[in-house]
């Protein structure tokens, strides 16, 4: 292995959400992080190096993104998921949160209905909520232990006036890879209603090797026509700050009414240290996501063993991609908020509580197993200890 994955890094200092905020957002700040969806892995060398020689040059003015940008980006994703968007397809965005909000807005009315499927990444009900369309929810089914989408469920909610479907490929937090004949089903139901799909997939490099990611504009050109994709290399090489996403649309009506929107609110400058990391990370990146993914695939094994013989109520789902597990406690007979106080006031770890991901996420956690093996592990004693003394009380 080339890369140090293993190695324990202080970012106490670094201004980061995922330690900075642990008091804000969890009562204290003596937690094992294992909340926000960002890895306590280095950098890699190849970006910081690429930023640093940009840096060499006097003057960060304003920026445009160079042919290389657009080049780098369909290399990336031809040899990663055999997809190859054309060049003007592609457009720069700060952030996908923020186009997951302008998408609401550019392709819907108030009031209009956009469908998410639950347990889901919260930002898809705000984007919606706070732009005053209808949350209309079309809950995954959990059949013996697997996620799956419920179609049917899916088709009686659809009328004239349901106007988008944010997807979320592969699926935070529940780790699924979506197969092909999912994605073909789903494009079908909306291409027969008339429905855009937002395929948010930005986890889409963190593949577990008996999986694969098919992105959902590369189902069929009559998918590619009423998809508008966002990625970004954030996730993939941990650079969360580094705020360089990308939507994606093939279809030229859809695209024209994005950038409307996005001109709307001038959300079109260029970032040029995050466009410089992009380059680099695309560029250089292929052996280091092997080798990471090699890691988080260790590390969820060191999780499973760990639960199935010391913790065998606490359920896991098994995942397919992210770095993300999402932990059932139901059977360890607590309530959503004595459960959230036992993992932090107890056992001293930070968590995502599942029902910031929707209702069904109640009596659910996720965790995030990005991190060297040895905190890892450090973070599973603490949740046996803390279980053995809650029963032993
Ligand atoms: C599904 C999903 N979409 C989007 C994001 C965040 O994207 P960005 O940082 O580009 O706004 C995350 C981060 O966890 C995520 O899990």
């Amino acid at each position: 292995m080339a890369y140090q994955f293993d190695k324990i890094i202080d970012r106490q200092t670094s201004h980061s959400v995922k330690y900075d905020m642990l008091e804000e957002k969890f009562g204290r700040k003596d937690l094992i992080p294992l909340w926000v969806a960002d890895m306590d892995f280095e950098t890699p060398d190849f970006i910081i190096q690429g930023i640093q020689k940009r840096l060499e040059h006097p003057v960060i003015g304003y920026s445009i993104k160079p042919q290389e940008y657009y080049q780098t980006i369909q290399d990336w994703l031809w040899q990663k998921h055999q997809w190859k968007p054309a060049h003007e397809a592609i457009i720069g965005i700060g952030g996908v949160v923020p186009a997951l909000a302008l998408a609401v807005l550019a392709f819907s009315e108030p009031k209009d209905k956009i469908i998410v499927q639950p347990p889901v990444y919260f930002p898809f009900f705000e984007s919606i909520l706070r732009n005053d369309r209808q949350l209309v929810e079309n809950p995954l089914k959990l059949v013996n232990g697997r996620y799956e989408m419920d179609f049917d469920d899916l088709i009686a909610k659809i009328d004239e006036h349901t106007k988008m479907l944010m997807f979320c490929s592969p699926h935070n937090p529940v780790g699924r890879v979506w197969t092909k004949a999912e994605l073909e089903k789903l494009a079908q139901i909306c291409i027969e209603n008339k429905i855009i799909i937002l395929s948010d997939e930005i986890h889409s490099d963190l593949i577990f090797k008996a999986h694969k990611h098919i992105p959902m504009a590369a189902i069929s050109p009559q998918a590619a026509a009423i998809t508008i994709t966002t990625l970004a290399p954030t996730k993939t090489f941990n650079v969360a700050g580094m705020i360089s996403s990308m939507v994606i649309a093939e279809n030229e009506q859809i695209r024209h009414k994005f950038l409307q929107k996005q001109a709307d609110l001038h959300l079109f400058v260029d970032n040029v240290l995050g466009t410089t990391g992009l380059i680099a990370a695309y560029k250089n990146g292929h052996q280091w996501v092997t080798e990471l993914m090699d890691y988080i695939e260790c590390n969820y094994k060191i999780v499973e063993s760990f639960l199935e013989k010391e913790l065998p109520n606490i359920k896991l789902t098994k995942p397919e991609g992210t770095y993300l597990l999402w932990l059932d406690f139901n059977q360890c007979g607590m309530n959503d908020q004595q459960l959230q106080d036992f993992l932090v006031n107890k056992a001293r770890l930070a968590l995502n509580p599942g029902i910031w991901f929707g209702e069904q996420g109640s009596g659910f956690a996720r965790m995030n197993i990005a991190l060297p093996a040895e905190i890892l592990k450090k973070a599973l004693v603490l949740l046996k200890t803390a279980f053995d003394n809650k029963n032993s009380d």
